[in-house]
């Protein structure tokens, strides 16, 4: 579903080498979990995939699509939420979203049962005719997330996704990423919060210093050590990997 091929990515003409020759691949129906201190390369990782970014080398490949000869396919097949939500601040939330579903040509009738469902959902439908400017953080961060899920994507991706959300909506997230895989899609996030990859997760990657170095299911990163948790194993890699 996502392919990463030996990937790499440099700011400031080439002295910060944020992502550093990444090859991984993603399965159909899978939750990953994409981990690492601050500044590892997550989020420029999550820009190349939805081609914000140009890798410096290297390809992506999203649900069979190459990201850069075949941009408009590829980005059809991903709903994503970035890590900061400063758009589109002058519509509602509401014409914010018919544009999401003009953009990716999601049927009237299909589109204003899942915006409503969502919008419900994350108790942010009286805030629909409001223009975005004035939403909280948690509310842009659902109203992203409802633009992402409004496809039904079979490529969800996440920077960070639960920064910032209430522990309801925060749990109804959850929910919604396991159905997702579970009706056959795939889900790619980044997180901080070790212990809901550990238990979201179908398989985990570490990212340090724009290096995978390691990745798989907890069990596989447990290795022989079977009781240990992902907080635990993550300290024992970034510091010997550090
Ligand atoms: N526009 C930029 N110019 C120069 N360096 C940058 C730029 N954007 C990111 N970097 C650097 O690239 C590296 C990777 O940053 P990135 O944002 O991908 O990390 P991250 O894993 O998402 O971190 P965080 O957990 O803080 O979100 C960092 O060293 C960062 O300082
Ligand atoms: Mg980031």
């Amino acid at each position: 579903m996502l392919k990463l091929t030996n990937v790499s990515k440099s700011y400031a003409g080439g002295k910060v080498r944020a992502v550093d020759d990444i090859t991984l691949h993603v399965k159909r129906g899978e939750i990953f979990g994409f981990i690492g201190p601050n500044g590892a390369g997550k989020t420029t990782t999550i820009k190349m995939i939805c081609g914000i970014l140009q890798p410096d080398s290297g390809s992506i490949e999203i649900n069979g699509f190459d990201v850069r000869r075949d941009p408009i396919q590829a980005k059809k097949s991903i709903g994503y939420v970035p890590d900061n939500h400063e758009v589109y601040e002058r519509l509602t939330g509401l014409e914010y979203l018919n544009f999401i579903g003009d953009i990716y040509g999601v049927e009237s009738s299909v589109r204003k049962e899942r915006v409503s469902k969502y919008l419900e959902m994350f108790e942010i439908a009286d805030a629909a005719g409001e223009r975005i400017k004035s939403y909280s953080h948690g509310m842009k961060q659902k109203l992203m997330i409802t633009a992402a899920l409004l496809p039904q994507p079979p490529l969800w991706i996440l920077d960070e996704p639960l920064t910032g959300l209430d522990p309801r909506s925060s749990m109804l997230l959850k929910e919604e990423m396991r159905k997702h895989c579970e009706a056959g899609f795939t889900v790619f996030f980044s997180t901080h919060i070790l212990e809901v990859a550990e238990r979201l997760c179908d398989r985990i990657g570490i990212i340090q210093n724009g290096k995978l170095i390691a990745v798989g299911s907890l069990d596989e990163l447990r290795g022989q050590k079977s009781n240990e948790t992902l907080e635990k194993i993550f300290f024992e890699l970034t510091e010997s990997e550090g």
